[in-house]
């Protein structure tokens, strides 16, 4: 299709496209085939309805009986309140089994209106219509959905597929830097974890990421989105791979919760948690210092903080990380970096190597 890069989540019957493009929103012809019934509900929120409701509205009108939903904005709004308030909505409107949630925003819209539709009717069809750069990159792709404790980050949810993601990059001009950075902490995840060439492509293109270079945010998001995809076909359900998505987020998750939700963006958490998870890996002679320092100083360069809150101690981190969705039977486990460019999910660190870790950085915060 003109002007638009598609892949592929491949899942057997449940594949689904993402398509990556500017003006994308807009295009009836892109949501056609991936929307079964009539009834669409459009969930999105306060800052971003007035900014792109209308094209989504447009685009699908011909076709579907669109309604709308416009929840507050924030990470403190990613609750069970907020979900009882969808599904209020979809009852009110008499939908039926048929219809299709479509989420349009960030990661919190996204997350949440998953979740809903995982449970509407005990599941109903879904798209994403991802907003900020961490959406394109991460949150829309692979189907895990849910809403926050608050004892825990998104310790409620449900693995639920989206039927389609559009990743509508002309968007990105209206996200604050702030944001914009939040999700440049994912793309370098994603380098950090299997893909060296792309860390190192990171080093050269930071600053054009950061400046929207179109070209730049483009190749960023495929690349991203490609590895999410495969890991995604090779593991949905996270019995291993898959959890190495989550570089940085077993400490960064307590960052979130630590510091009240939304006062850290969920990017800059697992910025200074990647930091951490690399002191570690260091701790254990598996990276070395000149490593860590790349690491660090490509996270400075991206404007994110590279240390963990001084207002958390190490007894903050160590209750909130009890309760990650990693911890099994055994204990605590972690994905640390063998290498930039090899992670893996491991316990082979003590409690003593984890603590030291933890009070040298707040120390030095
Ligand atoms: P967000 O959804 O809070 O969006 C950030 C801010 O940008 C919000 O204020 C939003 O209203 C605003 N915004 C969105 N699009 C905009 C646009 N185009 N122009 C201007 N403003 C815009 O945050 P996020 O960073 O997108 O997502 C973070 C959430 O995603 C967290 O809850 C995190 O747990 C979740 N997440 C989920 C997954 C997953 O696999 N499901 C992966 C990573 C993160
Ligand atoms: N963001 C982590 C995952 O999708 O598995």
């Amino acid at each position: 299709m003109a002007g638009v890069k598609t892949l592929t989540v491949e899942l057997g019957e449940r594949s689904y496209p993402i398509h990556i493009g500017r003006g994308l929103l807009e295009r009836a012809d892109l949501y056609r085939p991936r929307i079964r019934g009539r009834q669409v509900l459009v969930v999105t929120n306060t800052t971003v309805a007035p900014l792109y409701l209308e094209r989504v509205r447009n685009a699908l009108e011909a076709e579907h009986e669109v309604e709308s939903l416009v929840l507050p904005d924030g990470e403190e709004y990613k609750n069970l309140e907020t979900l009882e308030t969808i599904f209020d909505a979809l009852l009110e409107l008499r939908f039926n089994r048929r219809c299709t949630l479509a989420a349009l925003g960030g990661g919190v819209v996204g997350d949440i209106t998953g979740f809903a539709a995982a449970c509407f009717l005990r599941g109903v069809d879904f798209v994403q219509l991802p907003t900020t750069l961490l959406a394109q990159v991460d949150s829309s792709v692979g189907g895990k959905t849910g809403i926050n404790h608050p004892r825990g980050k998104n310790m409620i949810g449900a693995f639920h597929q989206p039927r389609l993601v559009i990743a509508d990059t002309d968007t990105l001009n209206t996200l604050d830097d702030r944001q914009l950075a939040a999700g440049v902490a994912e793309v370098i995840k994603y380098g950090l974890i299997r893909d060296a060439a792309f860390f190192e492509w990171l080093e050269d293109h930071v600053e054009a990421l950061l400046a929207r270079d179109p070209e730049a945010l483009a190749h960023a998001i495929e690349v991203s989105c490609r590895t999410k995809a495969a890991i995604v076909a090779e593991d949905e359900r996270e019995a291993g791979t898959r959890a190495l998505l989550n570089l940085g987020h077993t400490f960064g998750h307590a960052i979130e919760t630590g510091m009240g939700y939304g006062n850290w963006l969920h990017g800059e958490a697992v910025a200074a948690g990647m930091v951490l998870a690399a002191r570690l890996s260091e701790r254990l002679g598996w990276l070395d210092a000149a490593g860590v320092e790349r690491i660090v100083r490509l996270l400075q360069r991206a404007r994110l903080p590279t240390e963990p809150p001084g207002e958390m101690g190490v007894e903050d981190f160590l209750s909130l990380m009890a309760v990650d969705k990693k911890v099994v039977d055994s204990g605590l486990r972690l994905v640390l970096l063998r290498r930039i460019g090899e992670a893996v999910l491991t316990q082979d660190f003590t409690p003593e190597q984890l603590t030291a870790t933890l009070s040298e950085a707040l120390a030095a915060a």
